[in-house]
């Protein structure tokens, strides 16, 4: 079976909250490991960054699935590409917020200090993905 990456934007409902990012964590983190999904995802208030690792046919499903999430809109996809290997295999679905990571990394991805997943080109938000990842603890 191919394996594939799938990255996408989404813009956070309003009444969104801490308690739904646990519940979404959780059951995610559970799902994942079953159908051999990786990935990783960025919060902040506002947006939603995600990349997620797997067979093309479990990673459809489930991008099928988020899309028709109402926890978020505006999901937009930014990449989907063949991979040779997985780049987050440490994690079923890593996570971290945004409002802690330094203006460097922001600004090495992207031409903002300010945190827009839509601004970011596919293979950025991969590796700003990968960098937080390996340098920040995950919650
Ligand atoms: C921002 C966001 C990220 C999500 N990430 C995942 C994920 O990585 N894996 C997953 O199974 N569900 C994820 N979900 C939840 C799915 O949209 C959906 O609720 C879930 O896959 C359905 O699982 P179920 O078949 O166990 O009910 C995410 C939802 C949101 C809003």
């Amino acid at each position: 079976m191919r394996l594939v990456r799938l990255t996408y934007a989404s813009l956070v409902t309003e009444d969104f909250t801490q308690k739904d990012l646990k519940k979404i964590i959780s059951q995610s983190r559970e799902n994942n490991l079953e159908k051999g999904i990786t990935g990783y995802l960025l919060y902040d208030d506002k947006y939603f960054l995600q990349t997620v690792e797997g067979s093309a046919e479990e990673v459809n499903k489930l991008y099928n699935n988020i899309v028709n999430d109402l926890r978020h809109n505006q999901v937009q996809l930014l990449g989907f590409e063949e991979i040779e290997y997985r780049e987050f295999t440490h994690w079923n679905l890593g996570y971290h917020t945004s409002t802690d990571i330094n203006d460097e990394i922001l600004l090495k991805y992207s031409n903002h200090k300010k945190f827009n997943p839509y601004h970011l080109h596919q293979k950025s938000s991969v590796m700003l993905l990968k960098e937080i990842s390996q340098n920040i603890e995950s919650e």
